[in-house]
């Protein structure tokens, strides 16, 4: 296996619309980094790159300490499953499976040995002489990535192999990509639009807005510390809580709905963020106390274990905030004690927040 590398990798299909800008991060040997961002930020443009479907305009990508920017794709070494899967219709499972394995000339013996302990890997063997309009999203989904594991080539690239499948199955196909990952001890490059599945899956997230990466990390680091008001919004559901204020100077946050001691001795205009699963509702307050946050409840929504509660609170983004509460915590969850409508208030942890520059939009430290 191998180590991917991205150097300030750009790609630009015209003279002024960049796809892919200035964008460096990398895969450690046997890491699993998952590539998000919403509907065209050039989540697949990097992938066919590395794969070498497509031409950098600018940077450099190495594959196990070598540039292959002039390299093909048959000699990078890499295996890319498509979103729609692109099994040839005419051929068997096998067939299909055993393909890339021809193509490099491989003795019938052993392309049989290798597909079939591919197929074994995806629990598939039993439909190894089936065709693709034979198979349910599912088995078709697990040839593809048989047909992508079978000659072990040093790096996976996904491109969101599992949105064409249902909820559940998603979920399970979710869990099998990362254990086969690890079993196999593979680097993946793993695209999605699907925020649970990057900070599920990866060990490492890039995440990408508008062509530019804004942050790449652990999912633990950009949940808990994410660089800017996107990726705050973009990972956490329902998303980070975000309400315009200033800072004084003075370690106060200020804004005619909430006032909040922070940590910083800055004074600037800037978005607070907090998390809706931070907060606490609390018994209604008439007197504005610092830490507090009284709206009109709007929207209740309960989630199984966890109910959302829809305030509605002045200068805040989308003019709402969020509360999550879990049923357990002997706080109101189900049998919501709130009618819709009511003034309710919402008590904001002093320690749990984020500031970021109302104008950049990034991450105060
Ligand atoms: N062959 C092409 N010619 C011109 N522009 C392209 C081409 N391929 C992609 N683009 C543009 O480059 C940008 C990034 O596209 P890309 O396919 O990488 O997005 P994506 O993040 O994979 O989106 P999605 O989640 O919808 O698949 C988009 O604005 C897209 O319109
Ligand atoms: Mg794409």
């Amino acid at each position: 296996m191998a180590e991917v590398r991205l150097t300030n990798v750009e790609k630009r299909y015209s003279e002024d619309a960049f796809a892919v800008k200035g964008v460096s991060f990398g895969a450690a040997d046997g890491e699993f980094v998952v590539l998000v961002g919403p509907s065209g930020c050039g989540k697949s443009t990097t992938l066919r790159m590395i794969a070498g479907l497509e031409e950098l305009t600018a940077g450099e990508i190495q594959i196990g300490g070598i540039v292959v920017n002039d390299l093909q794709p048959k000699d990078r070494d890499v295996a890319m499953v498509f979103q729609n899967y692109a099994l040839y219709p005419h051929m068997t499972v096998f067939e299909n499976m055993a393909f890339p394995l021809k193509m490099r000339k491989i003795v019938k013996p052993q392309i049989t040995q290798q597909v079939t302990d591919a197929a074994r890997l995806l629990s598939i063997e039993h439909l190894l002489k089936r065709k693709p309009k034979e198979l349910s999203g599912g088995e078709r989904q697990r040839v593809a990535v048989g047909r992508a594991i079978v000659r072990r080539p040093k790096v996976f690239l996904f491109d969101e192999p599992l949105s064409n499948l249902d909820a559940a199955l998603r979920t399970q196909m979710r869990a099998e990509i990362k254990r086969l990952q690890r079993r196999l001890g593979a680097t993946m490059l793993y695209v999605t639009h699907d925020q649970v599945e990057a900070m599920t899956m990866g060990d490492k997230i890039a995440v990408m807005n508008k062509g530019l990466l804004e942050q790449f990390g652990t999912p633990a680091e950009i949940y808990e510390a994410p660089a800017s008001v996107f990726v705050a919004r973009f990972l956490g559901s329902p998303p980070m809580n975000l309400i315009e204020g200033r800072i004084d100077g003075k370690g106060v946050f200020s804004s005619s709905a909430l006032t909040i001691d922070v940590k910083s001795s800055e004074s600037r205009e800037v978005f607070l963020g907090v998390r809706p699963e931070r907060m606490r509702l609390i018994p209604a307050s008439s007197e504005p106390a610092k830490g507090h946050i009284s709206g009109k409840l709007l929207l209740v929504e309960p989630v199984g274990s966890l109910t959302h509660y829809y305030v509605e609170v002045p200068e805040s983004v989308g003019g709402t905030f969020v509360v999550s509460v879990h049923d357990r915590d002997g706080l109101p969850g189900w049998e919501a004690t709130y009618a819709l409508g009511e003034t309710v208030t919402m008590e904001v942890p002093a320690t749990q927040l984020h500031l970021f520059d109302r104008k950049s939009e990034k991450r105060l430290s």
